[in-house]
């Protein structure tokens, strides 16, 4: 599949097959992740893995689809606001690789934010200072939701003089 199909067929899924991910599969997609762009190599992304009895306690609608994985992705804090929101984009440009190369493997992701809310960071142990980016389920699509349109690309472009 070439770059642009990957990122256009690529959902987010809301419901997983039992089938387990291999632990090699999941290091070399998020190793490639790791690849993000990341402004002076602050390498801001850190992950925690969830068991059975932290998923409960977030207790989110369908336990992110019954995904045999799942992990929160956390964003470092910073001395300032300004590198903060830089970490917090690097973080997100991390996200966005790990579900391209998770894809390119028939693998799929639910993206929830219900961790950055404040008793869910309570429950993940999240300090004040570092940003939820994310809860993913993983694992292999039981279904494939349809792309929702985009608005045309031209419409969101301004060229200024
Ligand atoms: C920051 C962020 C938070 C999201 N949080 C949720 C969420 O809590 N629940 C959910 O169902 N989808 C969540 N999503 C996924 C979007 O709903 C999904 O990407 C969007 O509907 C477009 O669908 P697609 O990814 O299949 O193209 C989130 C996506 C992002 C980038």
């Amino acid at each position: 599949m070439t770059t642009t199909n990957l990122i256009k067929t690529r959902r987010n899924v809301k419901m997983f097959k039992p089938d387990l991910i291999s632990e090699s599969d999941l290091m070399i997609w998020l190793e490639a992740a790791s690849y993000a762009p990341n402004h002076r190599m602050t390498e801001p992304w850190e992950l925690l893995f969830l068991g059975s009895e932290t998923r409960a306690k977030l207790n989110h609608k369908t336990d992110f689809g019954s995904a045999p994985i799942v992990f929160a992705l956390i964003s470092k804090p910073a001395a300032t606001s300004f590198e903060r929101d830089e970490n917090v984009m690097a973080s997100a440009c991390f996200a966005q690789n790990f579900l391209l190369a998770a894809h390119e493997a028939g693998v799929g992701a639910y993206w929830a934010s219900l961790g950055a809310l404040p008793h869910n960071r309570e429950i993940l142990g999240v300090p004040q200072d570092h940003d939820v980016i994310g809860v993913f389920g993983v694992g292999y699509p039981a279904e494939i939701p349809n792309a929702k349109p985009r608005t045309p690309i031209a419409s969101k472009i301004t060229y200024l003089a």
